[in-house]
């Protein structure tokens, strides 16, 4: 569809960035924080590159204050994290930790002393290991409650202060590199098993929404999900039917959950046949329509080329690019599913991550014709190398590239008649990449921090920084073109 003319971004769009607890904070085992599992799954050896862990991270702990200060600075509506249920519950059950919540407290009223709407994220995958040990986490049925709990000492102690809650981040990647990939904690590799865990995190995040609307906490809330549009690779038929089939296991699986509290049907139907399905107890079906969202958090990335791919001897688990060198991403899939290709109309990233403006507009078409809920942009961003010269300037071209036409195809998304409530890049500080290190970089501030020890921490504005502050300034109408 083209438009003669965009609409405008409405008045009030929370132009914002993003974050997470453990990639940014550090303070690890500070204020009576107890451990997570990421804590302790970075101790074991190759699971990230060259060992890195966000034990000190780029010290937002402590340097909070300037990072709000150069967030106002920017102009920024609205500032997304999470909090590490850790530093709260350090055991994830028991006493609450005052110091930890105290540490929020600071965060949250330096952001509202500078008009920046804090966007709280309940759970960014990094669950208390004393959970994990008790009673293997996201397995137990008893973190609902425990979950639950957590989340309602927040909604209570910031209702009024925060108005947009995000419950889970990315269900859909914690539960598959969790559970089936192994390449996040509790590295498991057993499909029932990832079944059953998913089903209960459905259960927990639905029952957060409800408690939130019992307890008329004022504002809204929503999962953040992470969303791969697919392409079928061709207009073969049986290419078409996988893109189908990807979009039906790899996405509706989550999404469908949390709007329409349901599984698809042929996903259903394809766990039942292959001895996957989790175990639906009473009552659970009614939690989850309970727990409709407010919105849904988008995170985009990029899109998926699927094909065609035979049940036997068909692609499995490919390998996946977490070194930053460029082509050595190799095929992945599912045995009578779908299985990926390269993608020859769009560029890719050193991580070979498919660079898509379009996809984004596909998908939040997409989200909005079958979901009719409003979207929220949590993440997207580009991870790239960046070069601190000597003066202290980044040149990010291709970064300020990258979200100019990101930002563009949400305008045109808008003007198609989708309601979007904001955008929060990925992310605002250079931070640690999981499983990439600190060379893979996001952020619209360089953080001198690298996978040695011999870092400053020092802060420096890369030239998205000054690009990003004049799109708020004009609400988007000035993309720098
Ligand atoms: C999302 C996560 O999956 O993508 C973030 O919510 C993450 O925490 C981001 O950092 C980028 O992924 P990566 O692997 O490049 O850090």
């Amino acid at each position: 569809m083209e438009h003669k003319q965009l609409k405008q971004f409405p008045e009030n769009f929370l132009w914002g960035s993003a974050s997470a607890a453990y990639q940014v904070e550090g303070a690890w085992d500070e204020a009576g924080k107890g451990e997570s599992v990421w804590d302790r799954f970075v101790t074991i050896p190759g699971k990230t590159f060259k060992g890195t862990n966000g034990k000190v991270a780029v010290d937002h702990y402590h340097r909070y204050k300037e990072d709000v200060a150069l967030m106002a600075e920017m102009g920024m509506k609205a500032y997304r994290f999470s909090v590490a249920w850790a530093r709260v519950i350090p055991d994830g059950d028991g006493e609450v930790n005052e110091e930890g919540l105290a540490f929020y407290d600071r965060l949250i009223d330096e952001l509202v002393a500078n008009n920046i709407e804090p966007v709280v994220t309940l759970y960014h995958w990094d669950i208390p290991q004393a959970l994990q040990d008790k009673y293997k986490g996201w397995e137990s049925r008893q973190i609902i409650e425990d979950f639950t709990r957590y989340a309602e000492i927040l909604f209570k102690r910031y209702n009024g202060k925060v108005k947009y809650w995000v419950s889970l981040n990315e269900q859909n990647v914690f539960i598959q590199h969790g559970y089936k990939l192994a390449s996040h904690p509790p590295a498991v590799t057993d499909e029932k098993r990832m079944y059953a865990a998913n089903h209960v995190a459905n259960l927990a995040n639905a029952s957060v929404i409800k408690r939130f609307k019992e307890l008329e906490i004022d504002g809204k809330i929503g999962p953040s999900f992470a969303y791969h549009p697919a392409y079928a690779f061709s207009s073969k038929p049986a290419d078409q039917l996988a893109a189908l089939n990807f979009e039906d296991f790899e996405a509706h699986l989550w999404m469908d959950v949390y709007a329409f509290g349901k599984y698809p049907t042929v996903v259903w139907n394809y766990l039942v046949e292959n001895d996957l399905a989790p175990e639906i107890q009473d009552g659970d079906m009614e939690l989850l329509k309970a727990g409709k969202p407010d919105f849904m958090g988008l995170n985009y990335y990029q899109t998926d080329a699927v094909e065609s791919n035979p049940i036997e001897e068909g692609v499995g688990i490919g390998k996946a690019n977490y070194s930053g060198e460029k082509g050595t991403t190799e095929a992945s899939g599912v045995p009578g599913l779908y299985k990926t290709a390269v993608n020859p109309y769009v560029e890719r990233t050193n991580w070979d991550w498919d660079i898509d403006p379009t996809g984004l507009r596909i998908g939040m078409r997409r989200i909005s014709s079958r979901y009719d809920l409003p979207i929220l942009i949590t993440e997207n961003g580009l991870g790239e190398y960046d070069t601190l010269e000597a003066d202290g300037s980044i040149h990010d071209d291709y970064r300020i590239d990258y979200l100019r036409q990101h930002v563009k195809a949400i305008q045109e998304a808008i003007t198609d008649g989708v309601e979007v409530l904001g955008y929060c890049t990925w992310s605002y500080t250079d931070l640690l990449s999981w499983l990439n290190g600190y060379q893979k970089r996001y952020g619209f501030v360089y953080v001198d921090r690298d996978e040695t020890e011999d870092n400053t921490f020092d802060r420096y504005k890369k030239d998205s920084f000054f690009w990003y502050k004049k799109v708020i300034e004009t609400n988007g109408q000035d993309l720098g073109e």
